[in-house]
């Protein structure tokens, strides 16, 4: 085993603080490994900007996490992993990216009977077609864009009649059409009971966080690079409102110590 490069942290890293659903999975199921997680809470969102700018703004996460020493990205961010993740694997040659669009896809490979799937998520996640353009020939694949999901989940309205009117809003077209939705948004599984109650107990929702987490397992288990004495999570933030401690918990499904200001425009 390589002791030292064992050591090193897991870098996550998202637009804002609903990657912390991907870090709840990952300490899940590798509560032994450190994590640097890298929030971009001064600039969020992404979801509704343009591919370059989409692109810049994962140069500086990345460029962070890798001036962290960590020993693998996760770009926990949806609309990062389906416009920019080619690029990042390009750019920082020497870490391994791992990305949340496929291992969503893979899931819903498996879950449909029906193959046709629904994938949920920022405008420019579904402007990408991220998902759409991994699927095999023979699935129908249909997009749906509820970029007002982000703030309600942000508010932490994540159930309740407004939250509910919104997801009738967003989904009810979906509802007669496929069998297998994904949440391809980092904010949506908070809101997962809410979009089970208008989606209903018949359709399927995919959170591809787990299935990164098994990703992540396998390759550090195949690269003799787990941690066997880790746990530390900490949490760097670009901006830290008044009202993120306790949203943090509800994304990260416990509290946070340690959280850290940090400017990465600059570095
Ligand atoms: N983290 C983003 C995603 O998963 C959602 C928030 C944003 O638009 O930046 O796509």
């Amino acid at each position: 085993m390589n002791e030292a490069a064992s050591k090193k942290p897991i870098g996550v890293f998202d637009s804002g603080i609903g990657g912390l659903t991907v870090v709840r999975e990952i300490r899940k199921l590798l509560p032994k490994e450190d994590i640097v997680y890298l929030g971009d809470s001064a600039r969020v969102p992404y979801g509704n900007k343009s591919a370059e700018t989409i692109k810049k703004f994962g140069f500086q996460d990345a460029n962070f996490l890798v001036k962290m020493g960590v020993k693998l990205i996760v770009v926990a961010c949806n609309t990062v992993s389906s416009v920019a993740l080619d690029y990042l694997k390009e750019t920082f040659k020497d870490v391994p990216f791992f990305g949340v669009v496929e291992p969503g896809v893979k899931v819903a490979i498996k879950e449909t009977r029906s193959r046709r799937v629904g994938v949920i998520g920022t405008i420019a996640t579904v402007k990408s077609e991220a998902h759409k353009k991994l699927f095999p020939e023979g699935y129908e694949v249909i997009g749906k864009a509820c970029p007002l999901f982000v703030p309600l989940a942000e508010e932490g309205m994540t159930s309740g009649p407004i939250a509910k009117s919104i997801a009738e809003h967003y989904l009810f077209e979906l509802r007669e059409k496929v069998d297998t939705v994904i949440l391809g948004c980092t904010h949506y599984p908070v809101l997962k009971s809410t979009i089970k109650e208008v989606l209903g107990d018949k359709i399927v929702l995919v959170d591809p966080a787990e299935e990164v987490a098994k990703e992540v397992y396998n390759y550090l288990h195949v690269n003799r690079l787990l941690n066997g004495e880790g746990g530390n999570l900490d949490l760097y933030l670009t901006d830290i409102p008044p009202h993120y401690e306790s949203l943090i918990s509800l994304f990260l499904g416990e509290r946070a110590n340690n959280i850290r200001k940090v400017d990465i425009e600059n570095l």
